[in-house]
């Protein structure tokens, strides 16, 4: 694993929204030609200063807006969540959410249930680490899907229901699996909302050939995580992992077990990829990206 840095002047040109700058341009640059990037969806950065969280919080927004569009994690349109134990389950009341909770497992994507897309990336910048447990563990999709088999795979390329995990909203209807032009598979994944969604008053219950594609996803998720090659990372205080949350699914390793070792802070942020302007335009390749920050 490369540790890459971000320079003083991406930061200063990135706080002053000078996303073109030369300095913010080579930082987007040397993480996105990352080999941990290009071949895992996995860039680290390191040596962020968070003895101050706010402090922290700006660093996880200018390295995140660097690299491309902050996108908003609630109704009200924060742009930075804190992922902390809120004392509360996985799925658990209307809104609980894995980000609040400390167990382990229900590997996942981040936002599969926004109504919109996705978020293409996340972020999660270390502020304070637990002493036991709270790893990051990573499985690139494309692994999975070589080892299902067609039939299921054509189920999960179907639409399943997320619940939203705010109060008052309809489950939100996409596919877990999507071939891309490229030949690269996305992934939308998070067991439990697609559970809720489907029990949804303005859902339908799962089918079974849907409960038993998800069963033989998660069959190859677990095998997946018991694997000794598998992607493990914890992060240290003022490290910053960026994943590209369209190949990979993800999760930790519970944290916490120990009443006084659960003060674990990440800040995260959700990133849309800026789109080149040749792609989006169709047009001559230009230097420059278009973008909705
Ligand atoms: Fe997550």
């Amino acid at each position: 694993m490369t540790y890459l840095k971000f320079p003083e002047e991406a930061r200063e040109a990135a706080a002053a929204n000078q996303f073109d700058s030369p300095a913010v341009r080579a930082f987007r640059h040397d993480v996105l030609t990352s080999t941990d990037w290009v071949e895992h969806g996995l860039a680290i950065i390191d040596g962020i200063p968070v003895a101050d969280p706010l402090v922290g919080g700006e660093y996880a927004k200018a390295v995140s807006s660097s690299l491309g569009s902050l996108l908003p994690q609630d109704g009200a349109g924060a742009q930075i969540r804190e992922v902390r134990y809120r004392g509360l389950k996985l799925g658990e009341g209307a809104t609980g959410r894995y980000s609040d909770s400390r167990e382990g497992g229900q590997f996942h994507t981040d936002g599969p249930h926004r109504p919109n897309d996705a978020p293409d990336w996340f972020a999660l910048l270390c502020i304070r680490q637990a002493a036991v447990g709270g790893g990051l563990i990573l499985i690139l999709t494309e692994d999975l899907i070589k080892r299902l088999d067609p039939d299921t795979v054509a189920v999960l390329e179907e639409p399943f229901l997320f619940d939203q995990r705010e109060d008052g909203t309809a489950p939100v209807s996409r596919p877990i699996l999507a071939h891309q032009p490229s030949g690269r598979w996305h992934v939308n994944y998070l067991r439990e909302y697609i559970e809720l969604g489907h029990r949804h008053p303005l859902g339908q219950p799962l089918t079974d050939r849907q409960a038993a594609a998800l069963d033989a996803f998660d069959a190859q998720i677990a095998e997946a995580v018991a694997a000794p090659n598998r992607i493990e990372v914890k992060l240290a205080p003022g490290q910053m992992a960026v994943i590209d949350n369209r190949r990979l699914l993800h999760g930790r390793t519970t944290f916490g077990d120990d009443p006084q070792d659960r003060d674990r802070l990440m800040l995260r942020t959700w990133v849309r990829e800026l789109v080149p302007v040749e792609s989006a335009a169709g047009a001559a390749p230009t230097a420059g990206f278009a973008s909705d920050r």
